[in-house]
């Protein structure tokens, strides 16, 4: 695990979204998993421009979704579907057999888990993830005490999940599970990109990179990838040692 520290949010994810454009031009059938939230907003924004601007062939990319609300359906705003479709999908053109997101209101959640996981390995598995980073440590849904060798599964969400989760909609919501792409994934992709900025995260950035590797605070794992990088603005490294 690499750590590397910006001044600010806008620097951050100009460094991720220009990492991520020179690796889909280096391989043109790149398999991309990427988060939701608001982190990874601007790369996204910052990525697609790129991609727009530059002419670049996105007609081979593999995208996947990290993660979904269950019982959420793909047209609520504060959905990771929403999310993806709008952010990348949509702008980018793909096609629907170049995507798989979770659907959070299938009736049968472990078919959606086999299907994520077929469609990875399909893939020869992931090249790059874009994650964020949860206020108790999650790395997608993947939360506290889930097992470091999981692949996709559902699983039910922490208090403080749910609660912070309710910045992500306009209405009343009722937030109790998520569906997700495991740690066992994460450690098995080749590139990973983990962003946190300001300094709300300051704590949870310094026990992620810290604190001690283990299951009760997931993103510890990062310190285990061999090819794991910690992209963070000035105010979530604040709290950081070196
Ligand atoms: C969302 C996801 C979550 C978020 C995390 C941070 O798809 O995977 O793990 O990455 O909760 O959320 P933000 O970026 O909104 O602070």
């Amino acid at each position: 695990m690499q750590v590397l520290k910006y001044g600010d949010y806008e620097a951050m994810s100009a460094f991720t979204a220009n990492e991520i454009a020179l690796a889909i031009i280096e391989k043109q059938n790149i398999t991309l998993c990427f988060a939701s939230g608001h982190t990874p907003v601007l790369t996204c924004e910052l990525l697609v421009e790129k991609l727009l601007n530059e002419n670049i062939d996105t007609s081979q990319i593999t995208f996947l979704g990290l993660d979904e609300w269950v019982g959420l359906p793909p047209d609520n705003e504060g959905s990771c579907h929403y999310f993806f479709q709008n952010k990348l999908i949509k702008p980018l053109n793909l096609k629907p057999s170049q995507y798989f997101l979770f659907n959070g209101t299938a009736t049968d959640l472990s078919t959606e888990c086999l299907k994520m996981d077929q469609r990875i390995k399909d893939a020869n598995g992931i090249d790059i993830m874009l994650v964020g980073l949860g206020m108790n440590g999650h790395i997608g849904f993947n939360e506290p005490g889930v097992s470091s060798k999981l692949m996709s599964h559902v699983i039910d969400l922490e208090e403080i999940t749910k609660s912070v989760g309710v910045k992500y909609f306009k209405g009343e919501v009722n937030l109790s599970q998520g569906i997700t792409v495991g740690l066992g994934h994460l450690m098995n992709t080749k590139k990973v990109y983990l962003q946190a900025n300001g300094l709300k995260k300051a704590e949870v950035i310094q026990e992620t990179i810290e604190g001690p590797i283990t299951e009760s605070f997931p993103a510890s794992i990062m310190q285990l990838h061999k090819c794991g990088f910690i992209i963070i603005d000035n105010e979530a490294g604040s709290l950081l040692k070196a």
